[in-house]
C-alpha cells in the first residue's frame, strides 16, 4: 500500500484528507504539533517550523512504513490583520508555518522522492494566495508565496517523475473559518463569506455554500492519484467560485 504522510491533520480539512485517503486504500501517516488519534491511521507528532525534527520524522516514518509516496501539506495559521496593523511577530509565524513549513517538507521528502523517481506532492493553500483581500495580508503573502514554491518545486521535481500540485480552498467550514473575528450568531461567518462583502471587495461565494472540508479533500485524493499523472505545477480552486478564477 501506498504511504501517504499528511501535515497538520489534527485539523478540519486534514482529517478529511486523512480519511479520504485511508478510504483509497493509502496507508496514511497523520501528522500535527501534537499526534493526532484518528481512525485508520497512525498519527505522529510534527511541528512543521522544527527543521531538524522535520528532518528526523520523515526518516522514521519511512524506516517504520515504508518509502512516502504522497506528501499532503495541511497544516497552516492564520493571524487576521490589515496592512497597517500587522506586527512582525504574526507576519513572521504566518511565513514560518504556512510557506518554510511546506519548504520545509518538500525539501525532506522531495528529495527521498527525487531519488526514488516517483512521488506526488499535494500543498493546500488558499485563493486568498492569488485575490488580494482585506484583514488578512499576512496571510495572503504567505499563501501566494506558497503557490510559487510549489510551482516552482513542481518544475524542478518533474525530471524525477514527482509531481507537485496546489489546491486552493476558498471559505471551509472548520475552525480556522469560525475563528475569524466576525461578532455576532457563530454561523455568521459562514453567512457572510457566501454572501459576500462590496465593502470588504469580496464577490460571496457563487455556488450558495462553504465548502465542507471533505470537498476539499476530494481534491486533494485526485491530485495526489495516478489519476492525475500528467497534472503537474497546477493550482486546483475548490471554492464554489468565489475567486472568478478563469
Ligand atoms: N478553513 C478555510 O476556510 C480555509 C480556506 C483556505 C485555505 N485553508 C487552508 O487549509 C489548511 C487547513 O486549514 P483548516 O481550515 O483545516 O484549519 P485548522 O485550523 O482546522 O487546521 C490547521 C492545522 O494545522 C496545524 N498546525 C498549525 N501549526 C502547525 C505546525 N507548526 N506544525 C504542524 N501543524 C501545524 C494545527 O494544529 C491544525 O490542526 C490551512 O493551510 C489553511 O490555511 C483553509
Amino acid at each position: 500500500m501506498t504511504v501517504a504522510l499528511v501535515t497538520g491533520a489534527g485539523g478540519g480539512i486534514g482529517r478529511a484528507v486523512v480519511a479520504t485517503l485511508a478510504a483509497r486504500g493509502h496507508t496514511v501517516v497523520a501528522t500535527d504539533v501534537a499526534a493526532p488519534d484518528l481512525p485508520d491511521s497512525t498519527g505522529v507528532a510534527l511541528d512543521v517550523t522544527d527543521t531538524p525534527g522535520v528532518e528526523r520524522v520523515v526518516g522514521e516514518v519511512e524506516s517504520a512504513h515504508g518509502p512516502i509516496d504522497v506528501l499532503v501539506c495541511t497544516a497552516g495559521v492564520i493571524r487576521p490583520a490589515g496592512i497597517l496593523d500587522t506586527g512582525d511577530d504574526d507576519w513572521a509565524t504566518m511565513l514560518d508555518v504556512n510557506t518554510t513549513g511546506v519548504l520545509r517538507m518538500l525539501r525532506a521528502v522531495g528529495r527521498r522522492m527525487a531519488e526514488r523517481r516517483r512521488g506526488s506532492i499535494v500543498v493546500v493553500a488558499s485563493n486568498a494566495g492569488s485575490v488580494p483581500r482585506t484583514g488578512i495580508v499576512g496571510y495572503a503573502t504567505s499563501k501566494a508565496a506558497t503557490i510559487h514554491l510549489t510551482r516552482c518545486a513542481g518544475l524542478e521535481l518533474a525530471e524525477f517523475g514527482v509531481r507537485a500540485n496546489v489546491v486552493s480552498p476558498g471559505s471551509t467550514d472548520t475552525t480556522m473559518l469560525r475563528a475569524l473575528p466576525v461578532p455576532g450568531v457563530v454561523d455568521e461567518a459562514v453567512e457572510r463569506a457566501v454572501a459576500g462583502s462590496l465593502p470588504h471587495h469580496r464577490v460571496g461565494i457563487p455556488l450558495r455554500r462553504v465548502a465542507d472540508p471533505v470537498d476539499i479533500a476530494e481534491a486533494v485524493a485526485y491530485l495526489a492519484s495516478d489519476a492525475a499523472r500528467h497534472v503537474t505545477m497546477q493550482d486546483l480552486y475548490v471554492d464554489g467560485g468565489a475567486s472568478l478564477q478563469t
